[in-house]
């Protein structure tokens, strides 16, 4: 696409000589001679790039370059100055101008100025949209009670230096917590630096966290920084910190208690100033009482602990969590957003989610990208969704199918929906094909409140 350059010049003959040299390189040309007739052409024409002259009677460009940067901040402007105003050209630059060029003007500079703006433009453009997606995939989705507790402990914590200890059943949203606290902090614009302490080996994960000098063992080809060095001024997350082994705890408490590292092979001792974060899906208490959690190291990380509670304690976040993703989802696939209907929404938010918002997160992308049409409905749900044991409270069912008797019931009832549909809810072809009587089927019907399907 070509280009778009508005050029605010009281002379016509700077305009026209412009209007030559943009011509010829192929540039969209735009010409205003006032510069309240520039800055509609800015509103209205949405230029990439803007010459602006400085002298100019009535609105001078100093007045005009204000205005211009109200409606659009990243617009380049280039201001074009006479001898008299190279100062004053100066001074526009700090006021946001991109960059001044002399009269007269050599169509050399005019070009490469264009070329530097552009490409700027174009790379803050992408910064930007790139920033939004980041956003929008960390963003924190809910409303319950539960969240808004977890919500309030982030903008407590975030803002001081203190360790907070982020506790939680597997998929609740840790990692998004821990984001969140470094988001809001004074430390934002400083790294965040994430291990997760299961994923690495024992025997690794001393190096990885401090970091070792060249030679210090065998394999210690190279220096190595570690993660707390890495994130010096920034913040460091610990994550599944419950996996740690009580040698490495050892060690994780005393950069807690001096600020200062060791690394690997070496004395010296590094001064870091590090915030530190910590996640587990783990019970500490249950395993300090084991002793394979050091008490002290829990004391230290759990100045602010922050518990995430499950998705089945907030299922009022559901219809949120589904709008959610199947917006994320349907925008990555290129599809046309798509709709749940209420019906499926219900037993979306019935459902137990035994992994949380990870698994929604992923039922919701398998519909999304299986679903034919715009609307997802009960018949897209899969089966496992649609014969969820409706018998059971919303709220006390803690154990799925605990106990036998529990199994066997949830087992038939999904075996009489199953036979149901096969027969097409026909039920005296459903008595006969699995033998049993028909007033015997009926009875089941009522007992495990199996109600013929919408769709049939
Ligand atoms: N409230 C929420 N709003 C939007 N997305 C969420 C929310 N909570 C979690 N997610 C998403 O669910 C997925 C799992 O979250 P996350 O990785 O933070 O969980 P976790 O508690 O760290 O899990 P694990 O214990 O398994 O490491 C991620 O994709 C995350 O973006
Ligand atoms: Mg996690």
């Amino acid at each position: 696409m070509k280009s778009r350059i508005l050029v605010i010049d009281d002379e016509s003959a700077i305009r026209e000589s412009l209007r030559m040299i943009l011509e010829y390189e192929g540039y969209e040309f735009l010409g205003a001679a006032t510069g309240q007739d520039g800055i509609t052409f800015v509103e209205r024409e949405r230029p990439d790039l803007v010459f602006l002259d400085i002298k100019m009677p009535g609105m001078d460009g100093m007045d005009v370059l204000q205005r211009i940067k109200a409606v659009d901040d990243a617009l380049p402007v280039v201001m074009i100055s006479g001898h008299a105003t190279v100062t004053t050209a100066v001074e526009a630059t700090k006021l946001g101008a991109f960059d001044f060029i002399e009269k007269p003007l050599a169509s050399e500079r005019v070009l490469v100025t264009i070329r530097n703006a552009i490409d700027r433009r174009a790379l803050a453009d992408e910064n930007r949209s790139l920033k939004r997606v980041m956003e929008v995939r960390h963003q924190i989705v809910g409303e319950s009670a539960g969240l808004k507790g977890v919500m309030d402990a982030i903008r407590r914590a975030a803002p001081t230096n203190a360790t907070v200890l982020i506790t939680g059943e597997s998929g609740v949203g840790k990692e998004l917590v821990a984001r969140a606290v470094h988001r809001n902090s004074l430390r934002s614009r400083e790294r965040f630096i994430q291990v997760n302490c299961a994923a690495i080996p024992d025997d690794l994960i001393e190096s990885e966290l401090f970091g070792h000098e060249k030679g210090s063992f065998t394999g210690a080809t190279e220096k190595q920084i570690g993660k707390f060095e890495q994130a010096d001024k920034g913040t460091i997350f610990l994550d599944e910190v419950g996996d740690m082994s009580l040698k490495t705890q050892a060690k994780v408490l005393r950069v807690l208690q001096e600020g200062e590292v060791e690394r690997l092979g070496s004395a010296r001792t590094i001064k870091v100033d590090v915030r530190v974060l910590a996640a587990t899906n783990k019970n500490l208490e249950e395993e300090i009482e084991k002793g394979s959690f050091r008490e002290d190291l829990y004391f230290r990380l759990a100045v602010i602990p922050v518990y995430v509670p499950p998705l089945r304690d907030r299922r009022e976040d559901v219809p949120l969590l589904v709008r959610h993703f199947a917006e994320l989802f349907s925008r990555d696939n290129n599809f046309r957003p798509k709709r749940v209907t209420p019906a499926a929404m219900e037993i979306l938010q019935r459902n137990r989610w035994k992994g949380n918002i990870r698994e929604l997160r992923n039922a919701v992308e398998r519909l999304i990208i299986m679903t034919p049409n715009d609307v997802v409905d009960v018949a897209d749900l899969p089966e496992s969704l649609r014969v969820e044991t409706p018998a059971r409270g919303p709220d006390n069912d803690s154990g799925r199918a605990g106990t036998l008797r529990e199994h066997k019931e949830a087992a038939e009832r999904a075996f009489l929906v199953q036979k149901l549909r096969e027969t097409g809810w026909n039920i005296s072809k459903t008595a006969e094909l699995i033998d049993t009587p028909r007033s015997n089927l009926y009875k089941k019907l009522e007992q495990y409140n199996i109600k013929q399907e919408v769709d049939g």
